[in-house]
C-alpha cells in the first residue's frame, strides 16, 4: 500500500522510544511529521536525528509534533541514542519508531525494493491537524534531507490553509505570495487589504498576509 497527497494518513499502533504509540491520537490537533531512515548506527541518519533533536523549538512554536522510524528494534535505538547526544550535542527528544516488523513501513510504502529490499528510504510525511497527508519527499539513503525545508513547507502549508495565497518558488517566510487564480480581483480586493500586482491576470502577487 502506499499513500497519496490528500489521503488520511494511516492510523497504527507501533512501540517507540517514548512508549506505544497510537498515531492518530498521539497526534491530536496538532500537525505531525513522520520521517523514516534506513537504519540505526548509520552516520547521516545520526546527523538528520541530531538535527531535529535541535530544531524540536521550531517544530514546536508551529504546533507541529516529529516523529522518526527505522525497521530496527527499540533495544537499539536506545543504544544509539547516546551516540547521537554524544555526536550532535542534542538528545533525542522526539520518538523514534521501532518498526522492526515493518507495519508501518508497508503503511506508507517507504520500503522501495529496487532501491533497498530490507531498509526503508528517508520517506517525510507532513501531515495535517485534519490527518491528511500534505507532503511527501522521498530521498535516497546517501543524501541526508534539509529539515529547514520542512519547516519552511510547513510554513507555507499553514499560510495557506488560512489564506486563499500560494507561495513562489523559493519563497521564505516574509518575501511575496501568489493570489490564487480562482480568486477573482473584486474578491481579491476584500481578502488582500495590503493590495496586489497583476504581473499577468492569472499572476497576482500580494505581501503575505500574516507578516
Ligand atoms: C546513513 O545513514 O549514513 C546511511 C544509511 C544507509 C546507506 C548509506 C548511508
Amino acid at each position: 500500500m502506499t499513500v497519496q497527497l490528500g489521503d488520511i494518513a494511516p492510523d497504527f499502533t507501533q512501540h517507540s522510544t517514548m512508549g506505544d504509540i497510537h498515531f492518530h491520537d498521539w497526534l491530536g490537533d496538532s500537525w505531525g511529521v513522520l520521517f523514516s531512515h534506513p537504519a540505526d548506527f548509520t552516520p547521516v541518519c545520526t546527523t538528520e536525528l541530531g538535527t531535529v533533536a535541535r530544531l524540536k523549538p521550531e517544530f514546536d512554536k508551529r504546533n507541529v509534533k516529529v516523529i522518526g522510524l527505522s525497521v530496527d528494534p527499540l533495544e537499539d535505538h536506545e543504544a544509539w541514542s547516546s551516540d547521537i547526544e554524544e555526536t550532535q550535542g542534542a538528545a533525542l527528544n522526539f520518538p523514534l519508531l521501532a518498526d522492526a516488523d515493518r507495519k508501518v513501513s508497508n503503511l506508507y510504502g517507504m520500503i522501495h525494493p529496487n532501491a533497498d529490499s530490507t531498509f526503508t528510504v528517508r520517506s517525510v510525511y507532513i501531515i495535517g491537524p485534519d490527518k491528511k497527508i500534505k507532503l511527501m519527499l522521498t530521498y535516497p539513503a546517501s543524501t541526508g534531507r534539509n529539515f529547514d525545508e520542512i519547516l519552511r513547507v510547513i510554513d507555507s502549508l499553514q499560510l495557506t490553509a488560512e489564506h486563499k495565497c500560494a507561495t513562489p518558488a523559493n519563497w521564505n517566510p516574509g518575501d511575496d505570495c501568489i493570489i490564487v487564480p480562482s480568486v477573482s480581483n473584486e474578491e481579491a480586493d476584500k481578502l488582500f487589504p495590503k493590495g496586489y500586482v497583476v504581473v499577468k491576470p492569472y499572476l497576482r502577487t500580494t505581501p503575505q498576509p500574516t507578516h
